[in-house]
């Protein structure tokens, strides 16, 4: 069987993006996936510098100024170039219009940097260190019509003891984000989650 092709789409610095390459060149995903480009909103998101020096293809879809539903629509228009199996969100800032979701279902994955059940929003890391949390857990979830409210798969706990700043949380979140996120992508490739998908694909298949 071919791996699936996956399209990974960023807004910002691309370190998830970055361990998925590494991951599919030398660590859990390789011969489970293949890349076929790198999607950013803006064109100035340093990660699109980083996918360009892995020597990865990338496109600027840019987003501003357009809503929700007219940006899916560029979206769905650049994403029929590469026909992806997959859509990958690493650090991606903008809401996925209902379009995109109705075209992927259940095939969009995303990682939230804080449980999805008790924070939904950009700064999840800003969120653990306001609230001098004490550990927080990053999600790895699959994307549905709503923000961040799509099926979870897995998440994992990231210790905040003597954490005291905002970069050294996000410095710890990170690291275990990059592990998680390659792990769950591979489970989910090899079918792991079939029920979750399910549950996203039904609601699109009712209409
Ligand atoms: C990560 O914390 C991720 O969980 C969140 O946005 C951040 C992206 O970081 N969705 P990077 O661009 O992958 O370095």
């Amino acid at each position: 069987m071919t791996p699936p092709r996956i399209a990974v789409l960023i807004s910002g610095r691309g370190s998830n993006m970055e361990a998925i390459v590494r991951a599919t060149r030398e660590g859990i995903l390789r011969d489970r996936c293949a890349i076929s480009c790198v999607i950013a909103n803006r064109p100035d998101a340093p990660g699109l510098a980083r996918a360009r020096a892995l020597g990865l293809t990338t496109r600027v879809v840019p987003s501003k100024g357009l809503g929700t539903r007219a940006y899916g629509r560029r979206l769905l228009a650049a994403l029929a170039e590469w026909h992806p199996d997959y859509v990958v969100l690493a650090g991606f800032m903008r809401i996925v219009s209902s379009d995109l979701v109705a075209a992927y279902p259940g095939r969009i994955v995303n990682i939230h940097p804080a449980d999805t059940a008790a924070y939904q929003g950009p700064d999840g890391y800003g969120w653990a260190a306001e609230r001098r949390l004490s550990e927080t857990l990053v999600t790895v979830h699959l994307v549905d019509e709503g923000v961040d409210t799509g099926p979870v798969l897995r998440q994992e706990r990231v210790s905040l003891t003597g954490a005291e700043t905002k970069d050294e949380i996000v410095r710890r979140g990170l690291a275990v984000e990059h592990a998680l996120y390659s792990e769950c992508l591979a489970e989910l490739f090899d079918g792991r989650y079939e029920d979750a998908v399910a549950r996203v694909a039904s609601r699109w298949r009712r209409g």
